[in-house]
């Protein structure tokens, strides 16, 4: 009954969406747990790149199932163009792709909230991504959300809209003087939306528990990373989910019993996109080159990425929130250019040292990060595939990361290619082969 739990140690970004396509190969069936579009997992396949948010980019590997879990938020509209972005370029996904019926809905005035909320906050804003992500799990928790059944119930639906809405529009107008959200226009918008997705909804959970069952692979796609967990993020720059492994079972509705592997995926060096602390941040030419060579843009919203050096502290706390038992590091050509790299391995915040990474973020604000430096290998390291192809400097860069961090790596990426990869130890324990071949579906 493997199920392996893919997780983002640092601040999302770490190239989560590779790698997952990658363990794809071995996988009956890939579930999202957590989050919405938001997320941003970039695929390269030969010459073709793909840009998943909602979608488990599972789904460009043919005959494998993908479930979008209770945990995610749906933005309808976002879904409907991401399947029809697929559709154009020939990737086809009925019957294998599944939406938890039990999944909240974002809504309208979910993303009016998250816009007027962030302007009202003005230099204390969280830099979101606009999508409406908090206030639909706001809904969720206080128990207003509306969710992928209803959508399929045009009564329930109408009354539990009605309800809702003229809280929204109340607060929208009242207290954020921004324009109201039109019940009619949602409803029948929504009553569109529910003829198209109709098809796709189920009961995930059940789904999910009879495969593991039968001992099919499930593979627990997370997205964003651990330090924007809701709980152990670095509150409240953080998303409103729960990207850490725990958010896989609530997320997918499977027991903590059943899962079998979690592995994090650690950049090579570290990226954060909005506000909030980043104590090896770099700002200046380092921190460029890392930006460009690693094109670290945002895949949904376009913004730069704050760029800096690894921090093994981060590292530290993301393998012990998350019980990790492998590591895939990333992006690991990114630094070939580099004369010399430093690693994070503590912090001194007002006179004090600081081994872990404190958990007041008013302390980690203040954190002057302490380094080791190590030489740079300076030749490139694109598409290798064996670990000894690896320069020496370059290897003795990834086992002190892997000493300091207490985690053994089982996968390195050295460019963007699924080929371009180093296979340390496979993925799902106990399984010699891939699945299946991976190939690009064609219609
Ligand atoms: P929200 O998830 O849109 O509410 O944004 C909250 C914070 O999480 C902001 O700092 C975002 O930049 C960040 N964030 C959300 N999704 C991602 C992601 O997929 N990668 C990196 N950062 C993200």
């Amino acid at each position: 009954m493997p199920v392996l739990v893919v997780v983002g140690s640092q601040w999302g970004d770490e190239g989560k969406g590779k790698i997952i396509d990658l363990l794809t190969e071995r996988a009956d069936i890939v579930a999202r747990y957590q989050g919405g579009h938001n997320a941003g997992h970039t695929v390269v396949v030969g010459e073709d790149e793909f840009i998943l948010h909602l979608i488990p980019s599972g789904i460009l590997h043919k005959g494998t199932q993908c479930v979008i879990g209770n945990g995610v938020v749906v933005d309808p509209a976002a879904l409907i163009e991401e399947m029809d972005g697929l559709l154009s370029r020939q990737i086809t996904f009925d019957g294998n792709l599944l939406i938890s019926a039990n999944a909240h809905l974002i809504m309208p005035y979910h993303k009016a909230i998250d816009i007027a909320s962030e302007q009202r906050k003005g230099n204390r804003k969280i830099g979101t991504t606009g999508r409406g992500i908090g206030p639909a799990y706001a809904d969720k928790i206080s128990r207003s959300g509306i969710r992928m059944a209803d959508l399929l119930e045009p009564d329930l639906f109408r009354e539990k809209l009605t309800t809702r809405i003229a809280e929204a529009n109340f607060f929208l107008e009242q207290f954020y003087h921004a324009q109201p959200v039109d019940e009619n226009k949602v409803f029948d918008e929504y009553m569109g939306y529910a003829r198209r997705l109709k098809k796709y909804v189920a009961d995930t959970a059940l789904l999910i528990n009879q495969a593991v069952a039968k001992g099919k692979k499930v593979l627990a796609e997370g997205a964003q990373g651990t330090h924007l967990d809701v709980d152990h993020g670095t509150y409240p720059y953080v998303t409103s989910s729960s990207p850490t492994a725990g958010g896989a079972c609530t997320g997918l509705g499977i027991g903590p019993n059943r899962i079998t592997e979690v592995m994090g995926i650690v950049k090579a060096y570290t990226t954060r996109v909005g506000e909030g602390p980043f104590p090896t941040e770099l700002q200046d030419e380092t921190g460029k080159l890392l930006q460009d060579r690693g094109r670290e843009y945002g895949a949904t919203t376009g913004r730069p990425r704050r760029c800096g050096w690894i921090d093994t502290c981060v590292i530290r706390h993301a393998v012990r929130v998350n019980g990790f038992t492998s590591v895939a590091i990333t992006k690991l050509d990114v630094l070939d250019a580099l004369d010399e790299l430093k690693i994070c391995v503590g912090y001194t915040c007002k006179g004090k040292q600081y081994g872990e990474m404190p958990s007041e973020i008013s302390l980690l604000v203040d954190c002057t990060p302490n380094y080791i430096t190590m030489p740079g290998w300076k030749q490139s390291t694109i598409g290798i595939t064996k670990y000894a192809a690896l320069p020496k400097k370059a290897q003795a860069y990834i086992e002190k990361i892997s000493r300091l961090s207490g985690v053994k790596p089982a996968l390195i990426s050295t460019g963007a290619r699924r080929d371009e990869t180093i296979v340390l130890e496979q993925p799902f324990k106990g399984t010699t082969a891939p699945r299946k071949k991976a190939k690009k579906k064609t219609r």
